[in-house]
């Protein structure tokens, strides 16, 4: 039994639905949702009560195999059964293009029925669970030995930056950026974390705050437009993000602003370490270049988690929810496969 109700999905009992945490709802309830359909989990990652990288990867290969399940109960043929399981990875895959781990756990689980095409469908719906609870188990290896990787770069009493929120609530335990904190809390490893906000959707202060004081961390909350000064001040040793995709010559896709605290960071002298299980780094991407940024609603800008509108109603906003890090401004990618430091020569050290 690899099920834990901290994880941010898991496969319900009667494998009818995932259930998740709605992230959207912390850090004032701690609820779980039930998503059955295809069209529930791609609502619940598109408006981020699923959300981080591997965690929508785990969510979508959990949801397929759901979905594998109702198909099988009304198709026609095995053609039939292929050919909608298909779309829906397709659907869910379309869901959010920057996080290249959900099109990679979509991948997998379809692949694994393909593969498997040959045997009764009912053999081929256990295989799609088989997968997912395999995708879900390895998640859970790699964040604890990329925790293990990251908390050898830093020291007790550190001052640590973050951006967004790369934790358990983002993979399934400890996360990636986040993730030498929370097992740092565990082992007595005590830092100074200053936690951004991250605007507009807030995973640092809504998310991230909420997990490492959760953990006992010493936490400060800061704006987005504060991290220079607190740089310039010596309150920051390192800066741990997580990332979404990254390319061939390590250019990283991370949350929006990561860019920026990235070249504070260098301006400042400071390391800026990105973790990433081995299957956010996505070789047919040359550079970061070709990677797709997701736009979002304005309305996140400008109204979302505020009482009353902060800005004229019919202001014209530019939203992307991510942007790239050129790889010469990061000092190293923290993986489960080992740390890498540049050149970023991942075609020829995976
Ligand atoms: O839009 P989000 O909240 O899904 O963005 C999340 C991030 O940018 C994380 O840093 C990234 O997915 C890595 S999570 C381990």
């Amino acid at each position: 039994m690899i099920y834990n109700t901290d994880d941010p999905v898991i496969l319900s009992e009667d494998k009818r639905a995932v259930i998740a945490v709605d992230q959207t709802r912390l850090p004032a309830e701690f609820v779980h949702i039930r998503l059955e359909t295809a069209e529930e989990i791609f609502e619940a990652v598109k408006r981020l009560r699923v959300r981080g990288a591997p965690c929508i990867g785990i969510g979508a290969a959990y949801g397929l195999a759901v979905c594998g399940l109702n198909i099988s109960e009304s198709c026609k043929s095995k053609e039939d059964f292929l050919n909608r399981l298909k779309a829906t990875a397709d659907y869910l895959c379309s869901c959010r293009p920057t996080a290249v781990n959900l099109s990679w756990a979509l991948n997998r689980v379809y692949s694994a029925a393909e593969k498997n095409r040959l045997l009764e469908i009912s053999q081929i719906t256990d295989i799609l669970f088989d997968e997912a609870v395999k995708i879900h188990r390895e998640d859970i290896s790699t964040c604890k030995k990329i925790s293990e990787l990251g908390l050898t770069l830093v020291k007790s009493g550190d001052g640590i930056l973050t951006h967004c929120n790369a934790g358990a609530l983002a993979t399934s335990r400890y996360g990636t950026g986040l993730g030498p904190l929370l097992l740092g809390a565990e082992q007595g490893v005590k830092f100074h974390c200053y936690v951004d906000e991250t605007r507009p959707l807030l995973q640092g202060a809504r998310l991230t705050a909420w997990e490492l004081s959760k953990a006992g961390q010493d936490v400060t909350l800061i704006c987005d437009n504060m991290s220079s000064l607190c740089m310039k001040q010596g309150k920051i040793n390192a800066c741990f993000t997580g990332c979404d995709r990254v390319a061939r010559n390590g250019d990283t896709a991370n949350k929006i602003g990561t860019s920026a605290v990235a070249i504070l960071a260098k301006h400042y002298g400071i390391p800026f370490y990105v973790f990433c299980p081995t299957s956010t780094i996505d070789l047919s991407c040359k550079s970061g270049e070709d990677i797709i940024i997701e736009e979002r609603e304005s309305d996140e800008i400008k109204s979302l988690f505020f009482s009353r509108p902060v800005a004229p109603e019919n202001i014209k906003c530019y939203n992307p929810a991510f942007d790239v890090t050129p790889a010469e401004l990061i000092t190293a990618i923290v993986t489960e496969k080992g740390i890498f430091y540049p050149p970023y020569d991942f075609e020829n050290k995976l």
